[in-house]
C-alpha cells in the first residue's frame, strides 16, 4: 500500500482508535467525512475479523451508509431504536471548551440528529483541527431550506456575517444536502463570542434547519498527532 501522508495518517489512527472503543452488543452512530471513514473501515474489519459482534449502525449521510453496507456494518435507524451507545463522528474546528463547528461534508443536520440522541459521543480530529475560537478559520455551515433562502441570508447578514451560498464542484449551480437543501457558509469577522447563543439564534431564524455548531455535546475528543514521524492519539476529556 502506498505510504499515508502525515494528516492522512492522523485520520486513520483516530479512526482506528475510535473504532476500538466499540463494544459487541451495541448500537453505533456513524459519522461522515474523511476521518470517520477510516472509523467504519476499522469496524468493518474488527466484525469481518470476529473480534466485534453484533453490532447496529446508525449512518448520517448517503456516504456513510453506502461506506457502512461496503463495510459488512449492519444498519438500523432511529425510527427503530430509541437509544444510541455510542456516536464517532469528525469535526471541523475543536475549540478549548469541546465546542464544535462540523458540516464541512454538508452533513451536520442528520450528524447532530444521531449525536444528540447518543449516550457518548466521541469526537475524532487531527491536531489541525483545535482552535482558541471558533469560526476564525473555518466557515460556519448553516443549513437552509431553498424558498427561504433569500429571507435567511439577509438575516444572518444583519447579524454582521458574511454569508457564501455553497456551491457544487463537478455540479452547476448550489449544493444540494442529503435533506435537499442548501448550505450557507458564514462567517464573523472576529469568530464566535458566545456559541451556544449563535446555535440558538440561527436556528431561530424561519428556514434555518440546523446550523454547524455542536456545543455541549462531546464527551471525548481523540486528536492525532505525529510526532518525531509516529502518529500518535491523545485524550481530551470534558
Ligand atoms: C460532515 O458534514 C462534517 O461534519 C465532517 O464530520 C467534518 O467536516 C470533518 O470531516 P473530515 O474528517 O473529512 O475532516
Amino acid at each position: 500500500m502506498a505510504e499515508l501522508d502525515p494528516a492522512t495518517l492522523m485520520k486513520k489512527q483516530v479512526g482506528e482508535a475510535a473504532a476500538a472503543l466499540v463494544q459487541s452488543g451495541t448500537i453505533v452512530g456513524l459519522g461522515t467525512g474523511s476521518t470517520a471513514a477510516f472509523m467504519i473501515q476499522a469496524l468493518g474489519d474488527r466484525l469481518k475479523s470476529g473480534d466485534l459482534k453484533e453490532i447496529q449502525g446508525i449512518t448520517t449521510s448517503f456516504q456513510g451508509e453506502v461506506l457502512a453496507r461496503e463495510c459488512g456494518i449492519p444498519l438500523t435507524t432511529l425510527d427503530v431504536v430509541n437509544y444510541i451507545d455510542l456516536a464517532i463522528d469528525g469535526a471541523d474546528e475543536v475549540d478549548p471548551n469541546l465546542n464544535l463547528i462540523k458540516g464541512g461534508g454538508a452533513a451536520h443536520f442528520q450528524e447532530k440528529l444521531v449525536e444528540a440522541y447518543a449516550k457518548r459521543f466521541v469526537v475524532i480530529v487531527d491536531s489541525s483541527k483545535l482552535v482558541d475560537k471558533l469560526n476564525l478559520n473555518f466557515l460556519l455551515p448553516v443549513e437552509v431550506v431553498p424558498k427561504a433562502l433569500h429571507p435567511v441570508t439577509k438575516a444572518i447578514e444583519k447579524m454582521g456575517a458574511k454569508v457564501t451560498l455553497r456551491m457544487g464542484v463537478k455540479k452547476a449551480g448550489p449544493v444540494v444536502t442529503d435533506q435537499g437543501n442548501l448550505i450557507l457558509d458564514v462567517k464573523f469577522p472576529h469568530g464566535i463570542e458566545d456559541p451556544a447563543e449563535l446555535e440558538k439564534t440561527l436556528n431561530n431564524i424561519p428556514g434555518v434547519l440546523e446550523n454547524g455548531l455542536f456545543v455541549n455535546m462531546a464527551d471525548l475528543v481523540l486528536v492525532g498527532s505525529v510526532i518525531d514521524g509516529q502518529p500518535t492519539v491523545r485524550e481530551i476529556k470534558r
